[in-house]
């Protein structure tokens, strides 16, 4: 299993630090424009096996013929947001990089399954499969894992139980109409709803849609654990052809009544990929949150695809 990172900025870089500590790739190739910093970066990670006690072989480049043949990539080169932006900000930006990264990766490895994580995330996968060529269930965006661990995290503190035991979906574009389903959410298979008043839950889901954001109002810039962790997950549900359920942004074509674009929702990954995209049966209040993330998604694609 070899793993190409594409990016080796806080999320990449914290990406390839985690492949390392958990050991399942082979080998795994840190992708910069920047001279010398996928090389340090990588060779610190490297450096850190010996106590990890894991043998994945990490190291870093400037170009693409060391990703050659790569199994996975991760795609996570691109300008995130500052302060009072919105991930619909980048795009024009991100087009231009992931277009160009793209064209070079998939020339390179025209195998590999690929896992994007620039932004605005699920424009960014259309933008890939459409530079790439790929076959839609090799690409896929990772947001959903991520959206659903702030969901998670938040219900773990207010409830004081283990988050381990917390099982939920959020689905969606990964934006401000993104669609936490609490109906869904259950605590160590109690329902959410019978253990948390309604004022409580809907301050949780309003958390959580303002979940990116709130990371990047203290930090100054965007969060990269907590998404280097959902990108290790796919990663390892890939490698290791696990079939988890993971929420994902996956190519539609008739599920949830749409098609043409990439969307979050609970898909099968496995070694080929994107398995199978699983369909909830939704309530009114929820179809009708789903066809406002999916206005939303179609209007930034169009945008999006007038600037490739
Ligand atoms: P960062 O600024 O720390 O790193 C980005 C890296 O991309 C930099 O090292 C930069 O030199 C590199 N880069 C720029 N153009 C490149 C090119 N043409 N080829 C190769 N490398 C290039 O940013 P960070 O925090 O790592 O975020 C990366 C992207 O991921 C942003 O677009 C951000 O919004 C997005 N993001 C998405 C999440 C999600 O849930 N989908 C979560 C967190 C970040
Ligand atoms: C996040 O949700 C920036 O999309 C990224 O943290």
């Amino acid at each position: 299993m070899k793993i190409s990172v594409i990016g080796a900025g806080n999320v990449g870089a914290s990406t390839a630090h985690y492949l390392g500590m958990k050991g399942f790739a082979k080998e795994v190739v840190l992708v910069d424009i920047v001279e010398g910093v996928p090389q340090g970066k990588a060779l610190d990670v490297w450096e850190s096996q010996p106590v990890n006690l894991q043998s994945t072989f990490v190291h870093g480049t400037n170009g693409y013929d060391e990703t050659a043949d790569s199994d996975i990539i991760v795609m996570t080169a691109g300008v995130p947001r500052k302060p009072g932006m919105s991930r619909d900000d980048l795009l024009a930006v991100n087009t231009k990089i992931v277009k160009e990264c793209a064209a070079a990766y998939s020339a390179k490895s025209p195998n590999a399954i690929v896992i994007v994580v620039s932004n605005p995330l699920d424009i960014m996968t259309y933008v890939t499969l459409k530079v790439t060529g790929f076959p839609t269930h090799k690409i896929m965006g990772m947001a959903g894992i991520l959206d659903t661990a702030r969901y998670r995290s938040f219900i773990g503190m207010e409830l004081g139980v283990s988050v381990e035991d917390i099982a939920a979906l959020v689905l969606g574009g990964h934006g401000d109409t993104m669609v936490p389903l609490p109906r869904l959410t259950t605590v160590g298979g109690v329902p959410l709803t019978e253990m948390m008043a309604q004022d409580k839950i809907d301050a949780i889901v309003q958390r959580t849609r303002g979940g990116g954001g709130e990371i990047v109002k203290l930090l100054g810039y965007s969060a990269y654990y907590a998404p280097a962790a959902g990108v290790v997950q796919m990663c390892e549900a890939i490698a290791q052809d696990k079939n988890r359920i993971l929420p994902c942004a996956c190519w539609l074509t008739g599920e949830y009544g749409t098609e043409g674009i990439f969307l979050g929702v609970p898909a099968m990954l496995g070694k080929n990929g994107v398995e199978k995209v699983l369909e909830v049966q939704l309530n009114d209040e929820e179809k009708a949150m789903m066809a406002n993330t999916v206005e939303h998604v179609r209007k930034v694609q169009a945008e999006g695809e007038a600037l490739m």
